[in-house]
């Protein structure tokens, strides 16, 4: 992201005149968007939109220098894939985030929101790359079990 980006990321969350609401309206972006995933959800919400919330605001500090942030990313998204977080509900999940800050910025425009999505994006993507490897572990597990199908798998991990 350039840094004016970064800059417009940051002033535009400082100023959201109720930083508190993102969280609940982005849930309630995200089950408007795709009922079906408020199964996948407990039924009070409130301490996992705290926890939501805690990660938009370091992810927002952090935009400059995302890669600090790359390995938890990486593993909050290998849990996702526990919770039932499919590639393309990450897509739906954006879509909710940015109609949540939309409804909340009174001064958005084109360009707020591109550095909003890049943004959140950038978070996703170490998410979603944390969740691929966790996978792929899975199969190099599976593999090693089976040394008579998987020949060239290593023995142990
Ligand atoms: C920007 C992307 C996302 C971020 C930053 C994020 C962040 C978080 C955080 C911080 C937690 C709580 C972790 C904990 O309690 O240890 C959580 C839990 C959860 N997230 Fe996400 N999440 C994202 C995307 C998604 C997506 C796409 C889905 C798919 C529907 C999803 C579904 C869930 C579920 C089901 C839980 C756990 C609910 C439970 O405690 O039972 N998240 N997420």
């Amino acid at each position: 992201m350039t840094p004016e980006a970064i800059a417009a990321v940051r002033r535009s969350y400082e100023g959201l005149a109720a930083k508190p609401q993102v969280a609940p309206r982005f849930y309630e972006e995200l089950f408007a968007l795709e009922p079906s995933l408020r199964h996948l959800f407990p039924a009070d919400v409130t301490l996992l939109q705290e926890h939501f919330e805690a990660s938009i605001a370091l992810a927002v500090r952090s935009l400059d220098d995302m890669s600090a942030l790359h390995e938890s990313l990486r593993e909050l998204g290998a849990k996702h894939v526990h919770w039932g977080a499919r590639p393309e509900d990450y897509v739906t999940a954006r879509e909710a985030l940015i109609a949540a800050i939309r409804a909340l910025s009174p001064d958005w425009d084109v360009k707020l929101e591109h550095a909003w999505r890049s943004a959140v994006t950038a978070v996703m993507v170490p998410m979603l790359e944390g969740a691929a490897v966790h996978t792929a572990m899975a199969a190099v597990r599976l593999a090693a079990e089976t040394p008579d199908v998987f020949p060239g798998s290593p023995a142990k991990l």
